[in-house]
């Protein structure tokens, strides 16, 4: 059979929402049909994570936990003070206690969650909202506009803390990983910190558990992209036809989950104007978790125009905390 082709005509992108624009732009790709994996945090996605954040084959986000608990107060130590806090990507803000309990120790703490997602934001104001010492304002903002606004309510003498955790430095390519610290640096200052964490290599059945947990909730989540799509803009994806599909890419040592069609299939998008098909087996890849070694994580940041200050690393579930500079 002729691999079908876009029969609606493509709609004019300039007419659309930003979220409508990505999904036609994503689903019209050639060769290869992709979603931007930040769209998998509305209301539903997020609650997923935190629950995917609880499964017992998801490390990632215990490790981290189990990190910043540990060593917060030796990070902070090399922060001097006085610093305000911006978190890039916060969602419910539960590994950030740390951090901020470490700095309230010396100073009152001003922390600026900046998410996408308005649910994480939320939670992250339950969840940390009744700490001594710490003040929360939140930005519902894509990370670079968050920042920026941040950034405009230092007051003088003050450091700035960016954390971006959870290795969600992951989700880019390498490439785009690269440029995104560069511009995270262009909005800082000389000696302004960044704490990352980086999740390391591992073996690849160890990976692939993370990301298809028996349970399925990682399926879920990965499915609800799709679920979105047709509440928001009216879409007909038919979930039953759709497999959460995970591999392992060795050369770029990255995690990929694919929403897999596993018939021959038409969806329309209604608030997009867009009509497209699917072959069976084809798949529309979600999001990318790229791995590190930590060697590679200090030149990354060595490039954007940073020097790291130290590293952390947790042996049950190989992640490093990375602490940088600003130079
Ligand atoms: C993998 S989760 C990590 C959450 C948390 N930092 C953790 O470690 O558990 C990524 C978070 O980043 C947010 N996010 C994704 N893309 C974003 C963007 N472009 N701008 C702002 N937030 C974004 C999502 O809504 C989500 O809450």
């Amino acid at each position: 059979m002729a691999t079908p082709r876009m029969a609606a005509a493509a709609p004019a992108l300039r007419t659309l929402n930003e979220f409508a624009a990505d999904v036609v732009v994503g689903l019209s790709h050639p060769g290869q049909k992709e979603l931007p994996s930040k769209y998998l945090y509305d209301t539903v996605g997020s609650g997923l994570f935190d629950v995917i954040c609880t499964l017992p084959e998801y490390g990632l986000s215990r490790a981290g936990m189990r990190m910043l608990e540990r060593y917060s107060g030796e990070i902070i130590d090399q922060v001097p003070g006085p610093v305000m806090v911006a978190e890039l990507g916060s969602g419910s803000g539960q590994q950030t206690r740390w951090v901020l309990e470490a700095l309230a120790r010396r100073q009152r703490v001003n922390y600026y969650p900046i998410d996408i997602s308005r649910s994480a934001l939320f939670r992250c104001q339950q969840e940390l909202g009744q700490m001594d010492m710490v003040s929360i304002v939140g930005f519902e903002r894509a990370y670079l506009d968050g920042l920026q606004e941040v950034a405009t309510r230092r007051s003088g003498g003050e450091r700035l803390l960016v954390l971006f955790l959870g290795s969600t430095i992951g989700n880019f390519d390498r490439f785009a990983g690269d440029q995104f610290l560069r511009e995270v640096r262009t909005i800082l200052q000389k000696d302004d910190a960044l704490l990352l964490t980086t999740d390391l290599e591992k073996p690849i059945p160890t990976l692939i558990f993370a990301y298809d947990d028996p349970a399925g909730v990682t399926a879920a989540f990965n499915k609800n992209l799709l679920a979105r799509i047709n509440r928001e803009l009216d879409g007909d994806f038919d979930l039953g036809h759709f497999k959460h599909v995970v591999c392992y890419d060795e050369s770029e040592r990255r995690i990929e989950m694919h929403l897999q069609s596993t018939i021959w299939q038409r969806v329309t998008i209604r608030k997009a104007g867009f009509r497209f098909y699917m072959r069976e087996g084809e798949t529309i890849w979600t999001e990318s978790s790229h791995k590190y070694n930590p060697a590679e994580v200090a030149e990354m940041g060595e490039r954007a125009g940073y020097k790291c200050a130290g590293q952390w690393f947790d042996h049950e579930w190989p992640l490093a905390q990375n602490l940088f500079f600003a130079v």
